[in-house]
């Protein structure tokens, strides 16, 4: 297979109003989080992942860091690593760049194709010898990819995972499982439940950096959809939902107030939320229930000293 070729089975371009106008019409106001990362929405998540307050990055590379050489399974050799989401390749590089790296080939999935293309250049330059195949995709689905023989390890790692419903996250993990054959192993981190003393500050910073990035959705819509959100008039709430085990991301209208977004009025009534984002903090034995219903069986789990973050390698049974 040549080295860096581009794969592209189903490019989709995102259309905002479409989806945007569907939630806010709905009863109670709801924005699909994809919306969150146009350009300034993913600058503003790098500064979240540095915020004092946002241990979620920081610990999860500390914690994959120190397991590095026992992350990957007895024998593995010529193997194909395949990240989910993965046009950022910082938390791959810490399997990637060990002198005993068992990785001859590392497959990347985003739909973001301009930030795949930077981090092929990227690799391309530290790892002249790795094949690098970067796929333009929705990860949801089940694809057919590009690989080499080999043993096949998937890996989906900043709790990502936590931003699926439990249906939706079981759904990804079998779409996954078929992409990456019997046999394959999957490497997943994950936020954990813990207390709302370290949650809340965590997606309430004091510098204001997530409410700005909740903001964000509502710049876009103006920009993109040509919505009229006056954004002094919407604040951003994050809330702990203990029965679902979730951390709730919500805008709320702080007037009465009718915002025109596609053609159509959509009313706020003062104190109204629009939803806008859920952070699921799992236990680690409800992550190995959730990712068994998709057929991977737990083989490893780790956390770190403190229990706030896991990571669990699966293997497809
Ligand atoms: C990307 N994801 C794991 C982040 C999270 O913590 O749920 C997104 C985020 N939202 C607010 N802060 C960070």
């Amino acid at each position: 297979m040549p080295n860096d070729t581009e794969f592209v089975p189903q490019s989709s371009r995102t259309d905002v109003l479409e989806p945007a106008l569907a939630g806010l019409m709905a009863s109670p106001k709801t924005l699909p989080a994809m919306l969150f990362y146009d350009d300034e929405g993913c600058r503003l998540f790098y500064e979240i992942t540095r915020l004092p307050e946002y241990y979620l990055t920081r610990t999860e590379t500390a914690l994959l860091s120190s397991l590095a050489g026992s992350l990957v399974p007895d024998g593995f050799r010529d193997a194909v690593l395949v990240e989910f989401g993965g046009s950022d390749e910082t938390k791959a590089r810490i399997l990637l760049d060990r002198e005993d790296s068992p990785f001859t080939t590392y497959v990347s999935i985003d739909v973001a194709g301009q930030a795949l293309t930077d981090m092929r250049a990227r690799m391309a330059s530290t790892h002249p010898n790795l094949t690098v195949l970067p796929v333009v995709a929705d990860f949801m689905q089940p694809l057919s990819l590009p690989l080499p023989e080999g043993p096949r390890m998937g890996f989906f790692p900043g709790s990502t995972i936590g931003n699926l419903d439990p249906a939706s996250a079981t759904r990804f993990l079998a779409a996954a499982r078929l992409s990456l054959g019997s046999g394959s192993w999957f490497l997943l981190g994950a936020d954990l439940r813990k207390s709302p003393n370290i949650l809340l500050p965590a997606y309430n910073d004091s510098a204001g950096v997530t409410a700005a990035f909740n903001l964000n959705v509502l710049q876009r819509l103006n920009r993109e959809a040509g919505a009229n959100f006056d954004l002094s008039r919407f604040r951003h709430e994050a809330v702990w939902n203990d029965r679902e085990s979730r951390i709730e991301m919500h805008l709320i209208s702080t007037r009465d107030q009718v915002v025109t977004l596609g053609g159509q009025d959509v009313s706020f009534r003062e104190g109204e939320s629009i939803h806008t984002e859920n952070s699921y903090k799992h236990t680690q034995d409800r992550l190995v229930a959730i990712a068994g219903d998709a057929g991977w069986e737990m083989q490893h789990m780790w956390q770190d000293s403190a229990g706030l973050f896991g990571v669990i390698l699966f293997r497809a049974g």
